[in-house]
């Protein structure tokens, strides 16, 4: 039998791709079989030990560690993004401060920022839960292939990025793109408030359970919270919010998407109304 030939680098790429290895995290790679510090143990597969070894940059830090080298308590990162995030008087401030804010560890693992996109005089504002690989390589929220979902979704009651406002609870693409931490989002959480705040959108609609549960202050799972309207109180006005599935969630389970419209003709209706602010 002949064997395989070796696979080329662009099959070796699409391999990693394809399970889900789709960022560099180090500038140099790392030999882990090579590392003294793990332990035989850990290395070895038949092992029955069910501890994994998490890559330092992806396992979520239980303090950040700035990059001048002193690390920030999470209590102390939630009290200055409250300080800055107040004090910020337009979105372009607040984009600005977030720039400089050392205070979120995912910053330092993600490209780059994904502050927002559309229009930010808009009536409707939609709020995700973080950034994936694309949005972290474009800079903007909501362009893979959930993204092109949720252009569908809006464009379905008339609705496209010049009359939608975009963003995200949380700003910087978490490394691998596992679930923020509830301290990552407890950082980040003065900031999208003071974006809606500035945005100060006629009604506020949350994607998903993470930022419904986030921004609306509910326990409750998406399956009871989506249609429903809540208060979304900005501290200068009180906005209408209604929750609604994340597209990602609908690409997985296409069968919600009936639900899904409900949510989406409530949302066209309420935007019927004169605005209110
Ligand atoms: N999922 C989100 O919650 N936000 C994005 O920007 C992209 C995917």
């Amino acid at each position: 039998m002949t064997p395989d030939p070796a696979p080329t680098v662009q099959q070796l790429l699409a391999f990693y791709l394809e399970a889900g290895v789709d960022c560099a995290l180090t500038e140099e790679p790392v030999d882990r079989l090579a590392d003294p510090d793990i332990a035989p143990a850990a290395r070895e597969p038949a092992s029955p030990s069910p501890q994994r070894t998490i890559p330092a940059a992806i396992a979520a830090p239980a303090t950040i560690a700035a990059p001048r080298g002193e690390a920030v308590a999470p209590e102390a990162a939630i009290m200055s993004a409250r300080e800055a995030a107040r004090t910020a008087p337009s979105l372009e401030a607040l984009r600005a401060l977030l720039e400089k804010f050392d205070g979120c560890a995912l910053k330092f693992t993600a490209t780059r920022l994904v502050f927002a996109d559309g229009n930010p005089k808009a009536r409707v504002m939609f709020v995700g839960e973080a950034p994936g690989r694309d949005e972290d390589i474009e800079g903007l929220p909501f362009v893979g292939r959930s993204g092109k979902l949720l252009d569908r979704m809006m464009s379905a009651i008339g609705l496209d990025r010049s009359s939608a406002y975009i963003a995200n609870v949380i700003p910087w693409r978490p490394p691998g793109n596992r679930t923020p931490t509830p301290q990552e989002t407890q950082i980040c959480l003065p900031f999208i408030q003071r974006q809606i705040e500035l945005v100060n959108p006629d009604v506020l609609v949350t994607l998903g359970n993470p930022s419904t549960q986030t921004l609306l202050s509910t326990r409750e799972g998406i399956m009871k919270t989506r249609g429903r309207w809540f208060d979304y109180d900005t501290g200068t006005r009180v906005i209408r919010a209604i929750a609604t599935f994340h597209p990602a969630y609908l690409l997985r389970s296409p069968s919600y998407k009936r639900m899904a419209w409900q949510d989406l003709r409530a949302i066209a209706k309420a935007l019927e109304q004169p605005s209110s602010s």
